[in-house]
């Protein structure tokens, strides 16, 4: 387990032309806390974590990693000091297998990992042997035994989901940002997010932040929950403030009222 990240936004904005799609987003994530960002489609999360992770160059405001500021550097750089993405819909090569695939990652993380010098030294990789224990643990510890030998195309979006986290947990975060790691898969499969997030949280102690369109999850994992509307934060707090706040039910629940239900912020008699 490597050590988690503590990240502080200040007053980040990121305007396309006219579009203020971030605007003025200043937080604090202590180390080893999981963060769910919510809001409506368009309110700006993706972009917020493009800002984070480098893929997009803020117009003001400074992203901050421990205490480095983060300003001029690419996401290659960002990911060097731990800083791992999934993305809104995630890629994975669709003719390698699982374990295929995961050994790939493993590959990727230690060119990431490794000073350009140190690269090409032939004892400063990985045995073969090594990267396939690191591998075959993970695929164990997510369950993906079954699946070991299968083109990750043949997979269904909720295990091409579990093999996303798992290369993810290969990589050794120390901030995750997560973007809709349930979109688009089955409610059955969808459910089983909490513990698999919960456990990814516990093997890498790493900083999550949560992009989830699922409300009643993000609600059920995290410590502090942060609602967008249009660019900016509308509520933050801990799960039980932000329920309670009239704010964040105008923003957030513009989504869906069986999400509202779920969350637990209406009760059967409302
Ligand atoms: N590359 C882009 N060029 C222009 N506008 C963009 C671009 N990316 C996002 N936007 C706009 O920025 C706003 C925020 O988008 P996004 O961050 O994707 O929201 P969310 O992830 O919350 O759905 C939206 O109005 C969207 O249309
Ligand atoms: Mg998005």
């Amino acid at each position: 387990m490597t050590t988690a990240a503590k990240l502080t936004l200040d007053d980040v904005a990121v305007w396309f032309g006219g579009v203020h799609a971030v605007d003025g987003v200043s937080l604090v994530i202590e180390p080893g806390e999981i963060v769910g960002l919510i809001g409506p489609n368009g309110s700006g999360k993706t972009t917020l974590l493009d800002a984070i992770s480098g893929q997009r160059r803020p117009t003001r405001g400074t992203v901050t990693l421990d205490d480095e500021a983060m300003t001029g550097l690419l996401p290659e750089a960002r990911a060097k000091r731990g800083m791992v993405r999934s993305f809104q819909d995630c890629r994975l090569y669709p003719e390698l297998t699982v374990e295929e695939t995961l050994l790939v990652s493993e590959d990727a993380r230690r060119r990431v990992g490794l000073l350009s010098t140190t690269l090409h030294a032939p004892w400063a990789r990985r045995s073969e042997r090594a990267k396939r224990a690191a591998v075959g643990e993970v695929i164990e510890a997510f369950g993906l035994e079954r699946f070991r030998h299968h083109r990750t195309q043949e997979l269904s979006t909720g295990t091409r989901r579990v093999v996303d986290l798992a290369a993810i947990v290969l990589a050794e975060p120390r901030l995750l940002l997560l973007d809709e790691p349930t979109a688009g898969i089955a409610q059955r499969e969808a459910e089983a997010f909490a513990p698999l997030l919960r456990n990814i949280h516990e093997v890498t102690g790493a900083t999550i932040v949560l992009v989830e369109h699922d409300v009643p999850l993000v609600f059920s994992l995290a410590s502090q929950v942060i609602v967008m509307e249009t660019g900016r934060v509308a509520s933050a707090g801990t799960p039980d403030v932000v329920r309670a706040d009239p704010a964040a039910v105008a923003a957030y629940l513009g989504a869906s009222p069986e999400a509202l239900a779920r969350s637990g912020r209406l009760s059967s008699a409302d």
